[in-house]
């Protein structure tokens, strides 16, 4: 937890005056949140928000950051969020809370991406953390089918006894490939069958990871 905190209120002192600022979903997300709220109450900090998850919009609610309508928004100056995986590339997994398409949407529509992870994200080659794939759900078993053909053992992942529904109204597969070798031909393969909205694949989009560690330092992978 410390390391997830000291990564995370690094990355929000690259927040600036008037920026327009995507905000993340998860367990270290939860600390950039949380230091933003303190600089927007604390220093007057003005900026304009987008949250990518109702939890994390709610959150920033709560602590007073100022949210925009996307109604507002052509392009966000930084986005600050989690990864379940990140490599040397700066290729990430996300999607381990189930956000992956908004957190995709809007760090698409971001000039710079900032991925803050703990040392436990960092890894040489990505795909031992499960790849989160979200499917609508209709004919989701025709779905699941077309992506255990590409080599892996999907889970469609439960809350409890139901089935997990997404922000979107969608459902997750999560999917063991153990090692993937080519990411970017990966996602294409994945984003290619029909029934996939998206992938928890980020390619080349993020410009910077910050990793904390336990010992209270902190590097980073650009
Ligand atoms: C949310 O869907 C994810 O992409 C998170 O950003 C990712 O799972 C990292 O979460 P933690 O910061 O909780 O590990």
């Amino acid at each position: 937890m410390e390391s997830k905190r000291i990564a995370a209120e690094q990355a929000v002192e690259l927040v600036k005056e008037g920026m327009k600022v995507g905000l993340g979903t998860g367990s270290t997300a939860y600390w950039a949140i949380q230091a933003i709220g303190r600089r927007v109450k604390e220093e007057g900090l003005n900026i304009q928000a987008v949250a990518t998850s109702v939890q994390s919009e709610q959150l920033a609610k709560e602590l007073g950051i100022p949210m925009m309508s996307f109604a507002d928004v052509d392009v966000l100056d930084l986005t600050i969020d989690g990864a379940d995986e990140v490599d040397s590339g700066l290729h990430l997994i996300k999607g381990g809370g189930g956000a992956l398409l908004r957190e995709k949407i809007v760090a698409a529509a971001s000039k710079q991406l900032i991925i803050i992870v703990d040392e436990s994200k960092v890894v040489n080659q990505l795909g031992k953390f499960p790849l989160p794939v979200e499917i609508v759900p209709f004919a989701f078993e025709l779905t699941v089918k077309k992506l255990r053909n590409l080599g892996c053992e999907p889970k469609l992942r439960k809350n409890g006894e139901e089935l997990f529904v997404t922000d979107n109204g969608n459902y997750i597969a999560d999917c063991e490939f153990a090692a993937i070798a080519d990411p970017a031909a990966l996602h294409d393969e994945l984003n290619g069958i029909p029934g996939v909205v998206d992938n928890g694949l980020f390619i080349h989009m993020a410009n910077l990871v910050i990793v904390g560690s336990a010992d209270g330092s902190i590097r980073s992978i650009s």
